[in-house]
């Protein structure tokens, strides 16, 4: 089993090898905001694609959507984001400090039950019952509860008023719900059948933190899953089990690191009739990776009855209509992003008193595939070649120079470079290069005319 890393050497492993910097860092930052550096982007981009191609494309039923991030506010009355998507939010009186009052709680009082049900005035008598104090200045003065909204409000057109406030999508998911007859009927698709999106989702989260596992701005990959209302505990089943195979057999996590929580029936959301979450075991502890809903027909009855909009489904066997029971896996790319960093990342004894840190990725994540290392500064003319040919193939690929093989070497296997092509001087006499892997570090000598075959086996 690898060392469990803490937050903080994750955070400096990711800025110093330009995976993730602190964003707006040279004006001093902004809190829980992040960027993704070169070697991030191709990580994020290289999750996406695995994502898409292993639950859109590669199914017969499945296809994707891109939708506005700003959508008619309507959207989300109907959604029931307008009246339920809030925290309990409560201030201490002496600090000014804003806290989740549920979090508050359950940080202290792990055993007692709080629920979506349990409303403002009964947490506000455990905090003052149980004398709760304030974890940054001990006091116990606490303001009453408020529901505070987690959506982004802003104002579409010039004029700042009532008429023009928008929201910035929380969820992926609504853009699908009001697309569902358009993409039926363009498509002629019949139920069951599924649509995808990837896409920003904002939420003005109370206690944003843990690095990148809560942030107010977040990318999701959420699938909403048409079924016949009968079919759709199948499909539930039929998701947990592929989730599980995404999970351990494409991205290689470690199924030490995963375990299932299924909600009680008192802690499911509004529109759920069951959820079950993946959890990852992250620096932090056990916390939510992946969601699976059932979310019945709550979404399409909601926003048929407020659009006046016919959202059914019309049976062609029975000529009946009826509104489609929808199964949601929903799964944030950046808690996905930082699961496979900590699962992979290690430092590994090679030698007595001599170490080196590993990003140990399955080849399809690699940010860099291939790392070409000239020998020597006189051979970059034709190592360069050997680079700029497996460029012009499309395989991602790093061209370094700087500092002993050895070292090139330690910083390849550190940012996860699944091979490292060494040309040497040998290679100008025998055209053939040395071929290492990342894992075992053996290497082995092969035709520069067949490197793209080695890589593509
Ligand atoms: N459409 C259903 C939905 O949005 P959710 O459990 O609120 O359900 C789904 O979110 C997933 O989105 C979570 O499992 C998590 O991976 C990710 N997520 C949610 N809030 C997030 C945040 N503030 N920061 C990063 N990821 C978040």
């Amino acid at each position: 089993m690898n060392k469990k890393f803490d937050q903080t050497t994750i955070v400096n492993y990711l800025k110093n090898y330009g995976f993730v910097f602190a964003s707006s860092e040279i004006y001093g930052g902004l809190a829980n905001a992040w960027d993704y550096g070169p070697l991030g982007v191709a990580l994020k981009n290289n999750i996406k694609n695995l994502w898409w191609k292993h639950f859109i494309t590669s199914q017969p039923n499945m296809v994707g959507l891109d939708s506005s991030i700003i959508l008619n506010p309507a959207v989300w009355k109907a959604s029931g984001h307008l009246a339920n998507f809030s925290d309990p939010l409560i201030d201490c009186k002496a600090c000014h400090q804003r806290f989740r009052a549920d979090k508050l709680i359950e940080e202290k009082y792990p055993d007692i039950k709080i629920n979506e049900n349990t409303n403002k005035e009964e947490l506000l008598k455990i905090i003052r019952d149980k004398k709760i104090v304030c974890p940054n200045c001990g006091k116990s003065d606490w303001t009453d509860i408020r529901s505070f909204n987690l959506m982004f409000k802003t104002y579409q057109s010039v004029i700042e008023d009532k008429s023009s406030e928008v929201y910035l999508r929380p969820e992926t998911a609504q853009g699908i719900f009001i697309n569902f007859a358009n993409i039926q009927r363009a498509l002629r698709l019949k139920v069951p059948f599924g649509v995808g999106q990837i896409g920003k989702a904002f939420r003005n989260e109370i206690t944003p933190g843990n690095f990148i596992f809560r942030t107010r701005e977040f990318e999701q990959m959420e699938i909403e899953f048409f079924n016949y209302p009968d079919q759709a505990p199948a499909k539930f089943e039929q998701y947990l089990k592929d989730i599980e195979h995404f999970l351990f057999n494409v991205l290689n996590l470690k199924k030490e690191n995963i375990r299932l929580q299924e909600h009680a029936k008192e802690d499911l959301s509004h529109y759920s009739a069951r959820t079950v979450d993946f959890q990852y075991n992250f620096p932090h502890g056990w916390a939510e990776l992946w969601g699976l809903a059932n979310r019945t027909d709550f979404d399409l009855s909601n926003h048929e009855k407020m659009s006046k909009s016919t959202l059914g489904y019309l049976d062609p066997e029975t000529n009946k209509r009826f509104i489609p029971y929808v199964v949601e896996p929903s799964v944030g790319v950046e808690r996905l992003f930082y699961a496979i960093i900590c699962d992979n990342y290690k430092i590994e004894e090679i030698k007595e008193n001599e170490t080196r840190e590993v990003l140990s990725l399955p080849y399809a994540l690699c940010p860099y595939k291939v790392a070409v290392l000239p020998l020597s500064n006189k051979l970059n003319d034709d190592a360069r070649k050997v680079f700029d040919k497996l460029i012009a193939q499309s395989i991602p690929c790093v061209y370094d120079t700087t500092g002993s093989i050895g070292k090139r070497y330690r910083r390849q296997d550190a940012i996860g470079t699944y091979y490292c092509i060494t040309y040497d001087f040998d290679s100008q006499k025998d055209n053939c290069v040395t071929i290492r892997n990342r894992d075992t570090m053996k290497q082995e000598r092969i035709e520069i005319s067949k490197i793209f075959d080695f890589l593509c086996k």
